[in-house]
């Protein structure tokens, strides 16, 4: 994500962003978003593209940089935000917790990016939670499901009726 030399750090790569995109013009219902695991804001702020009118995007995330030892320098609510104004008038609904600590309404969700906490049972539980509240039709993404051996990845697999490979 960059914008007049201003370049978001992040982990959303360039083919997955597409793959988003893509799929969310094609057949992303009505209905708000939901991402878990925000950091910087990367993949928020594309998905802050994505938003069309009355709709709102949930952000979940609890912008601690020592999480994970410390990888994740200068990680605040703040910078979040800073770095999406940079692109969109509006911030999201950002909700500073854990993914276990938020509920929203089910079936209210057209895409849920899951994107948090990438250890195996967190992320079961991630996706446990995140199916019942997307919408009819609503779009499951799953970040890394390549990259990771376990966890987040491993739970993707096993529940592909609802997750979309990208
Ligand atoms: C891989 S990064 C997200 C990358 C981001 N989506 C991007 O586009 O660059 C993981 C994020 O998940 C957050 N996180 C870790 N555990 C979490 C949890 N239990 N609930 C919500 N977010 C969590 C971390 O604070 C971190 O910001």
């Amino acid at each position: 994500m960059r914008r007049m030399g201003h370049q978001v750090m992040g982990f959303l790569e360039r083919d997955d962003a597409r793959m988003i995109v893509r799929l969310a013009m094609r057949q992303r219902p009505e209905g708000d978003m939901l991402e878990v695991g925000a950091l910087y804001g990367r993949s928020a702020i594309l998905l802050g593209y994505l938003l069309r009118q009355g709709e709102s995007l949930i952000v979940c995330d609890p912008f601690e940089s020592h999480l994970r030892g410390g990888l994740w320098p200068g990680l605040s609510r703040t910078a979040f935000e800073e770095n999406y104004l940079r692109y969109h008038k509006q911030l999201p609904d950002v909700r500073q917790c854990r993914s276990s600590e938020i509920s929203v309404v089910p079936g209210s969700m057209s895409l849920i990016h899951l994107d948090g906490d990438h250890l195996l049972d967190a992320a079961q539980a991630d996706v446990d939670r995140a199916i019942p509240w997307l919408a009819k039709g609503g779009l499951l993404v799953v970040n890394d499901f390549d990259l990771d051996a376990r966890g987040l990845a491993e739970v993707a697999r096993s529940t592909t009726k609802v997750a979309y490979r990208v």
